[in-house]
């Protein structure tokens, strides 16, 4: 009936859900019955003592009060705890790219390797997902991971998962996004991780880095943020962490969601020092070029921009 267990944490949400799952049924039942005791009991006719309780019990008060109370705290600290470490991927994770757009699921490996509906991963290395929509929004759902994320138009949010078996898992969209929502499904392929290797080594097509550098070019970024470019355009060598003051006061951090507004809605954070002459790309670059690109440009000014060394 369940899915499998088939990531580090799904033991651990299964146990928090089972948990809970059994303390409400421990409660219905409670209240059931006596319910259903006090209905025989005290029914229409029946000749009983109708005075009621005429002295406190403090004992049994504080029993129903405190027990619970001590039972709610426990689930809340349990889920919390459980919570940060489901937003927190490790620091070795393998990021990979996701778009979602009606009515597919496009991955990106940072290998260049890119695929449509199937994901394949490895088994016990952890896998970051940094995802965003080209239209509508969509939701990544892997039952078997017990993980699920909302996947917005114009941002970009996380998700993380180790897998543990080998095996095909199913994937879905959770979110309803149109025609064909429960058609935008797809699987996740868990494979040893000789296996993965394999499977990485014949399916490698250009670094992901290698393919924004290209589109740098493509898209005529490089006209105005080459060195030697007439146009005062802010240079983008080690843009990337570090902070930015804007034009009007403002600080924001160079991240991943920087970048990719940067490129979509340039007027909303102009670089201080610049004019506003960048203009935008958006519905004139996809999702997933977009994704290229800030993997360049996080690269850029780095050892790691040399072609190939991302491999
Ligand atoms: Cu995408 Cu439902």
């Amino acid at each position: 009936m369940m899915p499998p267990q088939a990531s580090s944490l799904a033991g651990r949400v299964d146990g928090l859900f089972y948990t809970m799952l059994g303390l409400s049924v421990a409660v219905v039942i409670g209240v059931f019955v006596t319910m259903i005791v006090f209905a025989v009991r005290f029914r229409r006719g029946r000749r009983v003592d109708r005075s009621g309780e005429s002295h406190r019990e403090l004992g049994i008060e504080l029993t129903w009060t405190l027990v619970p109370f001590a039972m709610f705290l426990g689930i809340f600290v349990w889920s919390a705890l459980l919570w940060v470490d489901m937003r927190t991927p490790p620091a070795d994770a393998t990021t990979i790219y996701v778009v979602g757009k009606q009515w597919m699921w496009e991955f990106q490996h940072p290998g260049g390797q890119r695929e449509i509906g199937i994901l394949h991963v490895a088994q016990g290395q952890p896998v970051r997902l940094v995802m965003t929509s080209q239209d509508v929004i969509h939701d990544v759902s892997i039952p078997a991971f017990r993980v699920k994320q909302d996947v917005l138009p114009g941002r970009y949010t996380e998700l993380w998962f180790t897998p543990t078996r080998p095996g095909t898992y199913d994937l879905y969209c959770a979110e309803f996004c149109g025609t064909d929502h429960s058609r935008m499904g797809g699987a996740v392929v868990v494979g040893t991780p000789a296996a993965h290797a394999r499977w990485l080594a014949a399916h490698a097509d250009g670094s992901l880095v290698d393919r924004g550098r290209e589109l740098f070019t493509r898209y005529g970024c490089a006209g105005c943020h080459a060195d030697h470019s007439s146009v005062h355009a802010p240079r983008l060598d080690g843009l990337y962490g570090s902070t930015v003051p804007l034009a009007d006061g403002r600080q924001v951090r160079a991240d991943e969601r920087y970048l990719h507004d940067a490129i979509t809605l340039p007027a909303r954070e102009v670089a201080a020092g610049y004019a506003p002459l960048m203009p935008s790309y958006k519905g004139r670059i996809g999702e997933s070029d977009i994704l290229a690109l800030v993997a360049y440009l996080k690269v850029r000014g780095t050892a790691r921009e040399t072609p190939h060394a991302s491999r």
